[in-house]
């Protein structure tokens, strides 16, 4: 059989009360585009989702990432999906459709993607994770401690396939550079990148050369379109998808899951200038509501069939996750408590809004040398 490709693209092409939520007119478009293109063959299945404002395509078919087709294919779904949203006059009608034309790939237009080819295996349980309201490195503790840190996953120690570890392909998006590194064996030095997370970001994982999996088939990806630095501003708040692949030779479904149980803080939230824990929610939930937040990531669990998605499973419609949800609002209530000071306000330099520059302009005349 042929590799499979998964294509999660995704985009926030308007929503209903402020940045709340996808209209379930956009979904129904959305569903009615990528069914004629299931039917005319051009992608084996799909299904669409909304995690807070941002309306995610789920595809497989076999043309390979990057592919023209699939992405033209994405960004007319948007296409159509703006114009709805602007004859209803949604808020942000178009807001992540950054160029006027489709000109061969969507990456570098605003849609956020995570694609990758592999081998279907006998069994193959994928996990789609979808973001709103932060940033890629949002990503990056999670990623991390799902094929990296033995106190999460089990199978790093216990599981003989998995036991050699995995190589994390990271990208400076400051530079436009990207490095391989190995964990365990670089496990230092790859949390020294990683731990500053705006600027370095897990893009894929990889298996080690000489195990159960074929080591050039990524087996997670991580969406970073928008991460680039235009004229010295940060533009990177791109609420981010993520694929990860599971079992056999692979962390377990529940060894990914595992990673999230902890609502760790990343920046996004109101006006994609706050600092804020993560919260995993069922996709009823996806939705921002205080403070436009707090920032939250919805899980689709499937199994593959020669390309086909069987599921969705909700992973974290379980009250296993309540109490994860219980410690996110208590950190978000005392986030909220200091109001506009720093570290709930983020550093000037990462804020997507910011007032300074003028309040410093009025204020000129009347700073004196000390
Ligand atoms: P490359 O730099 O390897 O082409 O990465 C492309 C990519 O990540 C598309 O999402
Ligand atoms: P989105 O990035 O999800 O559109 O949110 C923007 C915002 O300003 C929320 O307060
Ligand atoms: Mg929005
Ligand atoms: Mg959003």
């Amino acid at each position: 059989m042929s590799k499979i490709t998964v294509s999660l693209i995704k985009a926030d092409v308007g929503s209903v009360a402020g940045h709340t939520t996808v209209a379930d007119e956009l979904i129904k478009i959305a569903e009615n585009n990528l069914s004629e293109a299931k039917e005319s063959g051009l992608i084996i299945d799909f299904r669409v989702f909304k995690a807070g404002d941002d309306l995610e395509l789920l595809m497989t078919h076999t043309k390979g990432v990057d592919n023209e087709e699939i992405h033209r294919l994405a960004w007319e779904t948007f296409e159509k999906a703006a114009e709805k949203a602007k004859e209803l006059k949604l808020y942000g009608a178009g807001q992540d459709l950054l160029a006027d034309a489709f000109s061969g790939n969507v990456r570098g237009m605003g849609p956020g993607v995570a694609e990758m080819e592999f081998t279907e295996r006998k069994a193959e349980p994928l996990i789609a994770f979808m973001m709103d309201k932060t940033e890629p490195g949002a990503f990056n503790l999670p990623i991390f401690r799902i094929f990296a840190d033995p106190f999460n996953t089990a199978g790093l120690v216990i599981d003989p396939s998995m036991h050699q570890g995995f190589v994390f392909e990271i990208w400076d998006i400051m530079e436009h550079k990207r490095v391989f590194m190995k964990a365990p064996e670089e496990m230092y030095d790859i949390l020294a990148l990683i731990g500053a997370k705006s600027r370095f970001v897990i893009k894929r994982v990889y298996p080690k050369p000489g195990g159960k999996l074929p080591e050039d088939e990524p087996v997670a990806v991580v969406s970073t379109e928008k991460l680039y630095q235009v004229a010295g501003e940060y533009v990177g708040k791109d609420d981010p998808v993520a694929l990860v692949r599971a079992q056999s030779g692979l962390p377990a479904v529940g060894e990914v899951l595992e990673a999230f149980a902890f609502p760790h803080l990343v920046s996004g939230w109101m006006r994609g200038s706050h600092n804020g824990p993560l919260m995993p929610v069922s996709f009823k939930y996806a939705k921002c509501t205080r403070f436009d937040g707090p920032p939250r990531v919805v899980a689709a669990g499937f199994q593959l069939s020669n390309g086909k998605l069987i599921g969705p499973v909700d992973l974290f419609d379980d009250p296993a996750f309540d109490y994860t949800r219980q410690k996110a609002m208590e950190i978000a209530e005392y986030m909220r408590r200091h109001g506009p000071f720093e570290p709930h306000r983020l550093p000037r330099e990462e804020m997507e809004y910011t007032t300074l520059p003028k309040v410093m302009e009025k204020l000129k005349e009347r700073f004196e040398e000390i």
